[in-house]
C-alpha cells in the first residue's frame, strides 16, 4: 500500500487531479440527478482501484476501505457540482486537498497489505479468448451457475462466455460494475456458500496472489489457505475449480478421494499451468 500512498502523496499527482477537475468543472454542474451522482461515484472509485492495482496488483481493499472510498468519493461529487463554473481554481484546490488527506487516511487504515514495501508490480486484464484459451476451458465441462474471481474490471472472460450461450454468470472483484451479477467485494470477505457453484474460475488472480502469499511468507497466507478451502466447498459435486497459475505444493495436499486433479501445460518450465479440481464427493 505504501507505493500506492506514495503515488498519491507526490505533487505532479495533486497537479494533475487539480487540472483535471478545473477542466470539467461546467460537466460537475450538471450532476443534478441521483443516478448521476451515484454513476459518477462508481466511476471516481474504480478509477482509483484501477490507479491503485496498476501501481501494485496485490492491493486488496477490505470492504471498510470499499465504503469508506465510496462514501468518500460520494461526498467529492457533491462538492464539485457545487463549485461554480468561473472558479478561479481556489476553491478546487481547497477541495481537493482535503479529500486527499482523506483518501490517504482511509488507505492506511486498510486492513491488508499492511507490511508491503515499496513495490511496482502493475496488473493486466486479459480478453475474453485469451483467458478461456489459457485456462483450457474448452477441454473442461463447465457446469453453472459459474463464478470468475477477480473478474476485472471489465469481466471480459464473462461477456466472451456469455457470447457463447452461458447465461448464469457471476463474477467478483475490487472494481464496481452496474452489469447484473458482478459484486464488488474483497474475495476474503465474500462467502463462498457451501455446494452452490458448478464452476469457479480464477485467471491471473486468486491462485497467483494465494502463490505469492506463499514465496514471500506474507500475513495473508493463512486467509488464503482457508478461503481456498472454502472455494472448493463450494462446489457442488460434479462442479470444478479452474484457475492459473497453479499452485503445486497445495494441489498435493488435496483429499485424492474427494477430487480429481488435471493439468494443462501453458509453459515449458511448467511455471504458469492451469489446474481443473473437480470435486468428486462431499
Ligand atoms: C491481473 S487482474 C486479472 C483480471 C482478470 N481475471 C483477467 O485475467 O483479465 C487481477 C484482478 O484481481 C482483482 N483483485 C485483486 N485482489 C482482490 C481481492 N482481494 N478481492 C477481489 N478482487 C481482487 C483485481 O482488482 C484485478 O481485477
Amino acid at each position: 500500500m505504501q507505493s500506492v500512498i506514495d503515488y498519491l502523496e507526490n505533487e505532479t499527482t495533486k497537479q494533475t487531479i487539480i487540472r483535471m477537475i478545473g477542466e470539467n468543472l461546467h460537466l460537475y454542474q450538471g450532476i443534478n440527478t441521483e443516478e448521476k451522482i451515484q454513476s459518477l461515484t462508481g466511476s471516481l472509485y474504480n478509477y482509483l482501484v484501477m490507479e491503485c492495482v496498476q501501481n501494485n496488483q496485490y492491493i486488496s481493499l477490505s470492504k471498510q476501505t470499499i465504503d469508506a472510498l465510496n462514501a468518500l468519493y460520494r461526498k467529492l461529487v457533491q462538492h464539485l457540482r457545487r463549485i461554480p463554473a468561473d472558479d478561479d481554481v481556489s476553491l478546487v484546490e481547497h477541495i481537493v486537498a482535503q479529500h486527499r488527506v482523506q483518501l490517504i487516511a482511509i488507505l492506511r487504515n486498510n486492513t491488508y497489505n499492511k507490511r508491503q514495501e515499496q513495490l511496482f508490480i502493475p496488473c493486466a486484464e486479459y480478453t475474453g479468448l485469451f483467458q478461456y484459451q489459457l485456462l483450457h476451458l474448452d477441454e473442461c465441462v463447465l457446469k453453472q451457475p459459474l463464478l470468475d474471481v477477480g473478474c476485472g474490471r471489465k469481466h471480459q472472460l464473462l461477456s466472451y462466455l456469455k457470447e457463447k450461450g452461458f447465461s448464469d454468470l457471476f463474477g467478483i472483484d475490487q472494481y464496481q460494475s452496474d452489469e447484473t451479477g458482478i459484486l464488488c467485494s474483497n474475495w476474503f470477505e465474500y462467502h463462498f456458500l457451501p455446494s452452490s457453484w458448478g464452476t469457479i474460475l480464477a485467471h491471473m488472480s486468486f491462485s497467483n496472489h494465494f502463490r505469492r502469499s506463499l514465496i514471500t511468507g506474507g500475513p495473508e497466507d493463512g486467509l488464503y489457505r482457508r478461503k481456498y478451502q472454502e472455494i472448493l466447498d463450494s462446489l457442488f459435486v460434479g462442479g470444478c475449480f479452474i484457475y492459473t497459475p497453479a499452485i503445486k505444493t497445495v494441489e498435493a495436499t488435496l483429499d485424492a478421494s474427494k477430487y480429481s486433479i488435471t493439468y494443462f501445460v501453458n509453459l515449458e518450465d511448467r511455471n504458469l499451468d492451469t489446474v481443473c479440481i473437480r470435486k468428486i464427493r462431499e
